[in-house]
């Protein structure tokens, strides 16, 4: 049985007619109000060794055949790297999701690694670099057409962890863009094995200090809890509906049995299906903005000798606290503001830790003086004495003159 998939549609500029409903939940209301009718961007790069699985993935994730959109697909055995970009109109009711699908054909098929990551970056920082032009023309009421990747889906050979070549891109890709792990063909591991991967995986990404999307800022506080548990994702593909015993799914039929995409115990499929499109996807796009997008505005500012301007790069960005509107001139002015209440804020706080310094330090100098004073009192009083048992001794002394007398 297919799982409920929500209400997603291709629409007909695509062409790419649906089978079922799409594989994509239905965006909580709140979002849907937020974005209200503005177009809805949503752009997903997909890496990794080719024969991974990832297009037989992004078919199983939308339920449909984007095959042949996704062209031109693998130039006569790849002699580079090429991103090759394919565009989506999703609609649901008054929301249409314009969605963008990146695949990177003849990733890890070469010996030079900088050769195999070198057009993704590129293509990412291109992406970036449309976008800050558009935004220096200051067109405010015009919303700028986004194609600046929300997020990478990097897949990861089942099985070994990460390779060298894994852990290069990841690095590099780190400070640029929302990455989510994958791990594929999920089917292929027994459970133990798959827990063993995962774990072995999460070590090398933390040595490595390879940062990934963190879920942490997303919205629905008890799914987000939920998701964290499964990354890095481990994931299947498979449009095939087979027989699992009792019912018609989607899966993988072995001599040994069946192995089912929607099943959560068979894989992460649905929980790396939730969280992309559904509970951090707004989250992504305004990661993208708000923390890797506002990097490299920063960088190219001071590249160019200009002062940092107030949409600086933002580590401890909460997606939260982020403004909904498309208008930039408001979104600056309303950034500005934040800026110098944070800075205003700042200086109250040094000033009242440096008020406490003081008291602290008046306090210990009095209690100093105090017992400076005390040692002084002490000294005295020991003075007296001695100048009283002198006074004693002299009067003993002069006694036997007085009898001679
Ligand atoms: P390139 O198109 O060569 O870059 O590969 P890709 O990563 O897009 O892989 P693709 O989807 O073309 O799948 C490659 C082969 O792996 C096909 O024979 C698929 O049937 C098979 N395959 C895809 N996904 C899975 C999976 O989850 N499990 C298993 N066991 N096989 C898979």
């Amino acid at each position: 049985k297919n799982p409920d998939l929500g209400p997603w549609k291709v629409a007909n500029a695509i062409q790419a007619v649906l089978k079922d409903t799409l594989g994509v939940d239905v965006l909580p209301k709140q979002r849907c109000v937020r974005i209200g009718r503005a177009p809805f961007v949503f752009n997903v790069l997909v890496m990794g060794e080719t024969g991974l699985g990832k297009t037989t993935f992004m078919n199983t994730l939308f339920n449909t055949d984007l095959t042949e959109k996704i062209a031109p697909k693998y130039p006569q055995k790849t002699t580079q790297v090429t991103v090759n970009p394919a565009n989506f109109e999703l609609k649901e009711d008054n929301v249409t999701l314009h969605l963008s699908i990146i695949d990177t054909p003849g990733f890890g098929d070469q010996l030079n690694r900088e050769k195999n990551l070198q057009p993704i970056l590129d293509y990412i920082d291109t992406q970036y670099s449309n976008y800050l032009t558009e935004e220096n023309k200051k067109t405010f009421r015009q919303a700028i057409p986004d194609t600046r990747v929300h997020a990478v889906l990097y897949f990861i050979s089942p099985g070994y962890g990460l390779r060298q070549l894994d852990i290069v891109a990841l690095k590099e890709l780190s400070d640029k863009v929302n990455i989510i792990p994958v791990i594929a063909k999920a089917d292929t591991m027994l459970a133990e094995e798959r827990d063993k991967v995962k774990q072995k995986i999460l070590k090398e990404i933390k040595l490595n200090d390879i940062k990934i999307y963190s879920i942490d800022h997303c919205d629905e506080d008890e799914l987000k809890e939920e998701l964290k548990e499964h990354v890095p994702f481990a994931v299947m593909g498979s449009q095939s509906l087979v027989d699992n015993g009792t019912e018609k799914v989607r899966g993988r039929k072995y001599r040994w049995g069946v192995v089912e995409v929607d099943n959560p115990e068979h894989c992460d499929f649905i929980h790396l299906q939730q969280m992309l499109m559904n509970t951090c996807l707004q989250d992504l796009i305004e990661t993208t903005h708000y923390k890797h997008y506002a990097l490299y505005r920063a960088n190219h500012m001071r590249k160019d000798g200009r002062p940092l301007s107030v949409l600086q790069c933002d580590e401890g960005y909460d997606s939260k606290s982020a403004p909904q509107t498309e208008d930039s001139s408001d979104e600056f002015t309303r950034k500005e503001e934040e800026m110098r209440q944070k800075f205003v804020q700042m200086v109250r706080e040094k000033e009242a830790s440096l008020r406490d310094n003081e008291e602290q330090l008046h306090q210990k100098s009095k209690q100093l003086m105090a017992e400076i004073e005390a040692e002084r009192r002490q000294l005295e009083a020991e003075e007296r004495e001695i100048d009283n048992l002198l006074a004693q001794r002299d009067q003993m002394t002069k006694k036997p003159s007085i009898g001679k007398k």
